[in-house]
């Protein structure tokens, strides 16, 4: 069998001048990908990658060989967080968890989250005033954190919000790229009380909601939390849920909403075709699931944002037996990377791929592309739980934002940062006026 090309100093060198170039690091993986293709090796000091980029290879890792890959890998900081959630249980115990919080994204659920939706982005932006300064992807962490903590567990975080600012913002640079991904050993010093004061909170929300559902009628509390209680499971494994969701469940909507407002703000057209499309809309009532349904292009920014800037632009799996893809061999054992964000600017599919163009998602028969070319959420039974809820989410607090104000795009250049997820560093800096 063929080995996979694997990147030499010449290509290293190659990637530090995209990377230099660029101002990213993103690039340096783009000229990587350009070098030697599809299929890729990345023998770094301490860790080492087969990275597989376009639909054959998505639909290769998230259905048809599936069962041969796991997630779980002991030494990852996201598995020695999250401990036993859903993100990185694999076999029968990812099933079991997965099929016991499918019902809370539901689509008839959606629909009823779409009033809180609103109200925590009104509570978020009533603070915001004439002339202010604010930093998007600030805010949209707030809204998002409001919303996921209200809908999943009726839980309102208004309180939260401050007191565990840093420690939920600790949490994710914990589990952020950095040296501990080469060295997993590393000392890690600086995190243990921000990750105490989350299990701490944690621990107390499922202590309080235990006891008012043990006096109060449960039939009345259908949310996640109260659900998982219900089921019989301990403290410690509903922490693990909770913190996942707390954590997938905000920081790609958050990356999500600052990408967006970002693209739209750098792109004038584009603006004013979506507030055209939300003229249409009342806006001193409650939205509803029909007005969201006629958001289609706003639904094509959504996608086309995902497409440049996908909040989780890589998925990683250790292979579990040998397995081979186009004739090279991959050993057990190996970190084999499906790539969202290369496979999102494959010029077979994406013509112009730098290009901020919502009209490819338009729906023509000629925009169509294969399966799994277009992967913002993965594929397979392990992909994003919350898919249709980010979307309706972003719809809602993107719909109330834009009908409510101009915000004047006033920061200095935005590059994606690799953090958990795919943020637009330095952050996204506008100025706001209130529309009359
Ligand atoms: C724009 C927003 C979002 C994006 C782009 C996104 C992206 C993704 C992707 C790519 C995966 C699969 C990763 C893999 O294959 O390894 C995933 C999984 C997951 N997402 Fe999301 N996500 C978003 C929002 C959400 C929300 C709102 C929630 C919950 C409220 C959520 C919860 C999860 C969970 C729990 C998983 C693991 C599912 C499993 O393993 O069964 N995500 N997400």
């Amino acid at each position: 069998m063929p080995a996979i090309p694997s990147a030499t100093l010449s290509t290293a060198w190659h990637a530090l001048n995209a990377w230099q170039r660029g101002g990213h690091i993103l690039g340096a993986l783009e000229a990587v990908h350009e070098e030697l293709g599809d299929v890729f090796r990345l023998p770094l000091p301490g860790f080492d990658g087969i990275f597989l980029v376009g639909p054959e290879a998505n639909k290769f890792l998230l259905t048809e060989a599936r069962d041969h890959f796991r997630w779980r890998a002991e030494d990852d900081p996201v598995t020695r967080l999250l401990k036993h959630g859903l993100l990185v249980e694999d076999g029968e115990t990812h099933h079991a968890l997965r099929g016991m919080m499918t019902p809370a994204f539901h689509k008839n659920r959606l629909a009823g989250y779409i009033e809180i939706m609103q109200r925590r982005t009104d509570q978020v932006t009533d603070g915001w005033h004439d002339g202010d300064h604010i930093d998007l992807l600030v805010e949209m962490r707030r809204i998002a954190l409001l919303i996921l903590m209200d809908t999943l567990f009726a839980e309102d975080f208004s309180q939260q919000l401050a007191a565990l600012w840093h420690a939920i913002l600790r949490t994710i640079r914990y589990i952020s790229p950095g040296p501990w991904l080469v060295w997993p050993g590393i000392p890690r010093p600086g995190y243990r009380r921000a990750l105490r004061q989350m299990d701490e909170y944690l621990y107390r929300l499922i202590s309080h909601r235990r006891g008012s559902l043990a006096t109060e009628n449960t039939n009345m509390a259908d949310d996640l939390l109260s659900q998982l209680i219900a089921s019989g499971m301990s403290d410690d494994l509903i922490r693990d849920q909770l913190l996942t969701l707390l954590i997938a469940g905000h920081d790609t909507s958050t990356a999500q909403l600052a990408w967006s407002l970002y693209l739209l703000l750098t792109h004038k057209d584009i603006l004013a075709g979506v507030r055209a499309e939300l003229a249409g809309i009342e806006d001193d009532g409650p939205l509803t699931s029909a007005q969201i349904k006629q958001m289609e292009y706003l639904d094509c920014v959504l996608k086309e944002t995902a497409r440049l800037y996908p909040p989780i632009h890589l998925g990683s799996r250790i292979a579990a037996s040998d397995l081979s893809f186009r004739g090279y061999r991959i050993p057990a054992g190996t970190r084999v990377l499906y790539s969202i964000y290369l496979t999102h600017r494959q010029k077979q599919y994406w013509s112009q791929p730098e290009r901020f163009d919502p009209e490819r998602f338009n729906g023509e028969p000629a925009n169509r592309r294969p399966a799994y070319a277009y992967v913002p959420f993965g594929g397979g039974p392990r992909n994003c739980i919350g898919a249709a809820f980010a979307q309706v989410e972003a719809k809602v607090v993107l719909a109330r934002i834009l009908q409510q104000f101009d915000l004047h795009f006033a920061g200095r250049t935005v590059r994606p940062r690799m953090r958990a997820t795919l943020e637009p560093s330095p952050g996204v800096l506008v100025k706001v006026r209130r529309r009359s």
